[in-house]
């Protein structure tokens, strides 16, 4: 009887003990696919950004009534200074991430209005985050693009006391040990207060950037 129950025991000892293989080999196995096998785009999210000029006005020389292409819908010049700090992460548990210089663009209402922003290219290691940040400015910059109802749009913008401006950055990816080099688009929509430089107590919200991929292989 005694000997029965001990070679029970020894059976359901066994079978725990397996088990408990099975569920360690399982785990490594998902934590090794996780970290080899799926690869993840990286994320971004703006973490701050600041307003402290923007001013549109129409262009003094299409004040003038003779130039008749202007008359109609008047050149618009614009004034701005602006910051932005855009984090970027590697969720890969094991891939590194090399990014070639990367190139900002700011646009109000469809229209670019800077591309002058640079970041030199950078690496993100798993796991890893990084902080790019931006500081463009410009003064009276011609915006020939701004659609007919670009000048009534800043002026509502400015009426509800927030812009929308978007920031886009261009760049090159290539994950470690990948041969492919992907391009990647980076879009934030940032809402904007226009704040006085030395009150400096600004209310941003971050915000999630969304990323655009090649729809490459190995990308
Ligand atoms: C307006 O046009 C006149 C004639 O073409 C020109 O003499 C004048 O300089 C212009 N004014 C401005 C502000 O461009
Ligand atoms: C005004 O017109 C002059 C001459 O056509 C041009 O050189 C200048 O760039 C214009 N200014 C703006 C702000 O468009
Ligand atoms: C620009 O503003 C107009 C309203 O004046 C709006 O209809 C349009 O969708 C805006 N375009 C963009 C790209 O934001």
């Amino acid at each position: 009887m005694g000997s029965c129950w001990d070679y029970e025991e020894w059976n359901w000892t066994k079978i725990a003990i397996w088990a408990a293989i099975l569920l360690v080999v399982g785990a490594v196995l998902i934590v090794l696919i996780l970290a080899f096998a799926v690869i993840k785009p990286p994320t971004a999210m703006a973490e701050d950004a600041l307003l402290t000029s923007f001013e549109l006005a129409p262009s003094p020389n299409s004040s003038n009534s003779t130039t008749a292409a202007t008359a109609k819908s008047p050149l618009q010049v614009l004034s701005y200074k602006a910051t932005a700090a855009v984090s970027m992460r590697n969720p890969n548990l094991h891939y590194a991430i090399s990014f070639g210089p990367v190139a900002a663009a700011f646009s109000f209402n469809g229209t670019l209005f800077d591309e002058s922003g640079t970041v030199a290219a950078f690496n993100l290691a798993a796991r890893k985050e990084t902080t790019v940040r931006l500081k463009v400015g410009g003064v009276d910059k011609a915006l020939p693009k701004l659609p007919a109802g670009g000048a009534a749009e800043f002026a509502r913008q400015k009426e509800a006391g927030r812009f929308e401006v978007e920031v886009r950055l261009d760049t090159v990816m290539q994950y470690k040990g990948r041969k492919a080099k992907c391009p990647l688009v980076v879009i934030c929509t940032l809402s904007l207060q226009l704040v006085d430089p030395d009150v400096a107590a600004t209310s941003f919200q971050k915000t999630k950037c969304t990323i655009l991929r090649a729809k490459m292989s190995g990308c």
